[in-house]
């Protein structure tokens, strides 16, 4: 590493204290979502960084795992607003983004805001909704905005959709568009806790939940202050090429019918900013972007139907390819 970059990284980086203090206040958000959560730190660590990052988050595992509960842990520990939508076969777009009611008074057309105006949604059972309703997410989770009839409205930033997902059931759901998928930053599952964990989880959860004691442990503004130190992390141009040679890797690899989009690319390095971020780093290393590669990339891939029947999936196809590949120095 040359002296010259070793400076850039110091100039460009974020000030120290602004570093200290986001770290901080990541590390206690993770710390507060363990209070009720018990699961791997890594599938807290990823939810926190998916709302640093800026990213929308897909937690796909099976019934009674602890998903619903992930996210509203994490709805209170920033103190966020927050909105829960069940999606069935029957809800319309405009139960999740808003209506135009004529209103007596004024006679006129009022705007009523819908549940996505708020800046956590927990959006439970996705693929249970149509495709036209999913679809009417897609504007709101890349754009930040609503559409009614012609007229735009803004969506407050932090703005996270946090999706869940069964993996099992099939009947009766419209599984997601690929141009859905690649709108999510990260897929998480929760996995069943270990023995000890269930163990104590069920003295713990006898009489009451844990998470109607949950305090917030964040402000809207910190965490708005931390999502912009993430931002102005320092990326070096090799990490950037890294990364670039990892999508180009998914694209060229035989076994995959789709590969990774550049909007993938941009979220890699969003989430592997708000890593280094949890690292106290004021930038992106090789390892960063390796560590949250699997869960940015693994949903977007779609497997060919010859490898569809081999031994890796898409996750385990990325974790192939970062072997493979020359890490910079
Ligand atoms: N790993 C876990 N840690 C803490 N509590 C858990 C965990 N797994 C399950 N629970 C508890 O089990 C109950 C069910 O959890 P929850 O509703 O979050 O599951 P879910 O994955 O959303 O299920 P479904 O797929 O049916 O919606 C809750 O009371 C929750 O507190
Ligand atoms: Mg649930």
């Amino acid at each position: 590493m040359s002296d010259r970059m070793t400076t850039d990284r110091h100039v460009r980086s974020p000030a120290p204290g602004d570093l200290a203090a986001s770290r901080a206040l990541v590390e206690r958000v993770i710390e507060n979502l363990g209070r009720v959560m018990r699961a791997p730190r890594e599938a807290l660590e990823l939810t926190v960084l998916g709302l640093i990052a800026e990213g929308h988050l897909i937690i796909e595992d099976f019934p009674g795992v602890g998903k619903t509960t992930l996210a509203k842990a994490l709805a209170r520990s920033v103190g966020c607003s927050f909105s829960r939508i069940q999606f069935t076969p029957d809800l319309l777009p405009s139960d999740v983004t808003g209506v135009n009611m004529f209103s007596q008074q004024t006679g006129e057309f009022e705007f009523r805001p819908g549940p996505v105006f708020t800046n956590l949604l927990l959006i439970d059972e996705i693929n249970r909704a149509s495709p036209k309703t999913q679809s009417a997410l897609l504007e709101c989770m890349q754009e930040l905005q609503v559409t009614a009839d012609g007229v735009s409205y803004g969506l407050a930033p932090p703005f996270m959709v946090i999706a869940t997902l069964n993996p099992i059931e099939y009947e009766g759901t419209y599984p997601l568009p690929e141009a859905e998928l690649d709108r999510f930053a990260l897929r998480v599952s929760i996995g069943y806790p270990s023995f000890s964990d269930e163990a104590s989880m069920l003295v713990e959860q006898a009489e009451s939940s844990p998470l109607d004691e949950l305090e917030p442990v964040a402000s809207t503004e910190e965490v708005l202050t931390a999502i912009d130190t993430a931002r102005h992390m320092y990326v070096e141009p090799s990490i950037a090429e890294y990364v670039t040679r990892i999508l180009c890797a998914t694209r060229e690899d035989k076994r995959l019918f789709l590969g990774a989009s550049p909007r993938a690319g941009i979220t890699l390095l969003r989430v592997a900013k708000a890593r280094a971020l949890l690292e106290g780093r004021g930038y992106v290393t090789p390892g960063d972007v390796k560590t949250v590669a699997g869960p940015v990339l693994g949903h977007r891939l779609l497997l060919s139907p010859e490898a569809r029947a081999g031994a890796l999936d898409a996750s385990g196809l990325v974790a192939e390819t970062l072997d493979r590949l020359p890490v910079p120095s």
